[in-house]
Order: C-alpha cells, then structure tokens, then sequence
C-alpha cells in the first residue's frame, strides 16, 4: 500500500501529519535559539513551560484544524508529545530543555516516499523527532516503497556555531548585513539544515541559506539526490532569516508569493523568470506584531496550506491575504490559527505531508545559467 508520496506543497494533499502543543517548553538560551528570538522580544531569557491555558487555547485551534482537514477528505495523524522539559545531554553538549512538536514542518522532510528527519540546529530539537517515530514506524510497517531517513545526526558543539554572532553588541542593522552576506550563526563545520528551510517544487529544491540551514546541508541534498537540482536562495531583508515558508511560499505550478520585505535577489530569479514563474509579492500582514512568546514574525500571514491547485487554507485574521490569493485564483478557506503562533508558527508550520496525489515534475525544463545551482565546492 502506498502511503508517502509528496513531491511539492500544492498537488491534492491527501494524508498529513499536525502538532501538538503539549508540555511544549521556551527552551534556554543556546547559540542558534538566541538567532530566534527577536532582539526586542520579551520572550528573551524566558525559560520553562509554556503556561498551561496558552497550551489548550493553542491544541484547540489546532485540533480544530484537523478537524477542518477531516471535513475535506484529508486523512491527518498526531505525534506523540513527549515530557519536553527535560534535559538534553550528548558527548557534545548539554541544554536545560527540549521544546515541542507542534511545527512538525520543521523536522519531516517529504521528498517523494522519502521521509528524512533533518540535522536540525537547534541544540533543545536534538531529540524532537522521536515523537514522529510512532507514525513514521506506521508508514515503513504498511508501504514497502517508503524510505525513513535520518540526516546525520549533528554534533552541535561549539565549532558548529560562531560562538560570537550574539555578543552584546548586536543590532537589528548588523544582523540585516550578516544575514545578506551569508555571514550566519552556524557555521559549515558540519551538515545543517531544518527541513522548513526546503521548498519543494518536483526535481527542484530551493533551500534557504539561512541561520538554522548551512552549505553542506545543501550538498547532502545534492548527493542524496543526483537527480533533483538543488537551489541555494537567500532573501536579504529578513535579519532572522529562519525558515522559507514566511517568505517565499508556492501556490499552484508557475505562482510563488514572495515577502515584499524579504524580495529574492534579481539574479536568483532567472530560473524562475526562464520558465515563466510568477513570483508575486504577498499583501501586508494584519497584525502589527506577533502575539506573545511568539518566535515567528507577522508574516505568518503567508504561512498557507495549500489543499490543491485552487484551495487554500489562511488565518482567519489576515483578510488582505486572504483578499490577494481569492483574486489569484485560489478558494480561500479561512482557519484561527493565531493562538498556535507563539509553539512555532502558522499552518505550513503546523504540518507536515505525507501523501499528496502526484508525480515528481519537472517545472523548470528551461535551463539557464543559474547561480543558484549548487555544486560541489570542494
Ligand atoms: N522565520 C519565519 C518568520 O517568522 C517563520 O517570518
């Protein structure tokens, strides 16, 4: 029986994985989290437990939601959340907690009948996807085709950071011209990458050179899969630059939206622009800022899932996103969503495919010279 199949985010999604907010916890201060927690944000040097009503209030909306995906057909299983608020110890560090499975987008890769679990960054992730083993044991029991892979397991050590990034004297400036330099607070000591700096596009992968995804985490890509083009993309303007889904987000063959403030590089786009790729930027998000203990920015407004090449689902807030994608063709299916936010993002996020109907495409047939295109740089 066939169940993983996922070549893209916008082929009919039929089968998915949500999170779960419980015993999530604001992990203590490590490396690569202080990246995530923007400069001004009250949440910085909070620790612990997230408190227990903004647990339930988060696991209704998003028990709603599976309740929404049910309601269309889509088959959805849980992780099992594991006591977070324990501590991490390995040969190369220690950290005080874990953090949470609600974004499993973050941790599960699908390419084709392949699940990879990703070298996450994060030293409070290193264990997060024991609480997908149970479904992913599921899948390898009934579907003889699918492939459960886990990267290398990153050491996380202090060579895999550059242990200064964060000193005392940084602004929001520096990090904007770090960030646009590939100057990151992970260094190319070892293979990194979370699994939602990848957008899928069939054969193509664009990977986010970012501050949770490095160099050799896209050269593993490059030699796991010789087939698929592997793309290295940067978006200036986003000084957190973690996670390409708030950022550059496909809505059906040949139509990405692109966040006006974080635009992807003029000669980045000639791929796109040599297959006639629409890359159009997204409408403002509605809200000022994100709710509280949130580590994600406004621009979860664009964190969609897409059902199939004309449904979608958006935040109940975001009218103007909502508004856009109704005129770009899309049925917009609204869902509340914001009290979600703060365990690690929106309804990309929040999920993680594991069956939309589908081939492996190839949407890029026109090659051009593309400086995106990664090679090996040995
Ligand atoms: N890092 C992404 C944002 O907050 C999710 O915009």
């Amino acid at each position: 029986m066939k169940i993983v199949n996922s070549w893209n985010d916008f082929d009919p999604l039929k089968h998915v994985i949500v999170g779960r907010a419980d015993n999530c916890c604001i992990p203590p201060s490590e490396p690569a989290s202080k990246a995530k927690v923007p400069l001004n944000s009250p949440m910085r040097g909070m620790t612990g437990p997230r408190p227990l009503d903004t647990v339930e209030k988060a696991n209704a909306q998003l028990d709603n939601l599976v309740k929404v995906l049910e309601g269309l057909g889509v088959k959805v299983d849980r992780p099992e959340a594991l006591q977070w608020n324990q501590a991490v110890v390995t040969p190369h560090f220690m950290t005080g907690s874990m953090f949470g499975c609600m974004p499993p987008r973050d941790v599960l890769l699908t390419i084709g009948s392949d699940i990879i679990s990703a070298p996450m960054s994060f030293r409070s992730r290193f264990f997060e996807h024991y609480a997908y083993s149970k479904n992913l044991r599921e899948y390898f029991e009934k579907d003889p085709n699918f492939r459960w892979i886990a990267a290398p397991r990153p050491e996380l050590g202090d060579k895999s950071y550059d242990m200064h990034y964060f000193d005392d004297h940084i602004t929001e400036d520096i990090l904007l011209e770090r960030t646009a330099k590939l100057h990151m607070v992970t260094t190319e000591h070892e293979i990194l990458f979370d699994a939602a700096d990848v957008m899928r596009l069939g054969k193509d992968l664009f990977v986010q050179h970012g501050l949770t995804t490095n160099r050799k985490g896209m050269e593993w890509l490059r030699r796991m899969y010789p087939d698929m083009r592997i793309h290295a993309v940067n978006f200036p303007g986003d000084p957190y630059p973690i996670h390409i889904d708030a950022t550059f987000v496909p809505l059906k063959p040949g139509l990405i939206l692109n966040n006006p403030h974080r635009k992807l590089p003029k000669e980045q786009r000639k791929i796109f622009e040599a297959n006639d790729w629409e890359i159009v930027d997204a409408a403002m998000p509605a809200h000022d800022t994100p709710p509280e203990l949130c580590y994600s920015s406004v621009w979860l407004s664009m964190n969609c899932l897409v059902l199939d090449h004309k449904t979608v689902l958006v935040e109940e807030s975001e009218k103007a996103q909502q508004e856009q994608m109704d005129k770009l063709g899309m049925n917009v299916i609204p869902v509340p969503f914001r009290d979600a936010y703060a365990f690690g993002g929106g309804l990309h996020c929040a999920t993680a495919d594991v069956y939309r109907e589908g081939e492996c495409q190839d949407y890029f047939p026109n090659q051009v010279e593309d400086p995106t295109l990664v090679k090996f740089e040995g």
